[in-house]
């Protein structure tokens, strides 16, 4: 390798650090798959956790825009310096096919694709809470 081609490498990789750690991985301290207690009876923490999956028009190449907000019911999670949804992720069939990366405060719990949905049976999403950890939720098609 030349001189000028690992300069070149070293600087990537440096950018790419930089990219990978906008905010302090030590804020992230609940890792756990939750679960809804009584899902009749969600609580209002529960709520704000759980991802609301909407799928709109399919485009003239056949995707869908599916949109991800995290919290049902108009209960918004919140995006502070210390508490946020720092990733969703959506799976088709149990597949993934999107995922975001969020920063705290600049940016709240959101993702929207365009998914072909014309063979998936169910559309479920992820939303990792830096402080309360993961809540799921599913949308059968
Ligand atoms: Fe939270």
């Amino acid at each position: 390798m030349k001189r000028r081609d690992a300069i070149k490498l070293a600087a990537l990789a440096a950018l790419a650090t930089t990219y990978a750690s906008a905010y302090d991985e030590k804020l992230i301290v609940n890792k756990k798959k939750m679960q809804i207690k009584d899902s009749a009876n969600p609580t209002e923490l529960e709520l704000k956790h759980s991802p609301e999956i909407k799928v709109g028009v399919v485009d003239a190449k056949g995707y869908s825009l599916v949109e991800v907000n995290i919290g049902q019911k108009g209960i918004i999670h919140p995006s502070d310096d210390k508490h946020w949804i720092y990733e969703i992720e959506l799976l088709a069939d149990a597949k993934k096919v999107a995922s975001v990366s969020l920063e705290p405060t600049i940016s709240r719990g959101y993702l929207a694709a365009r998914v072909n949905t014309k063979d998936v049976k169910v559309l479920s999403a992820i939303s990792k809470c830096n402080l309360h950890g993961e809540y799921s939720a599913s949308i059968t098609l």
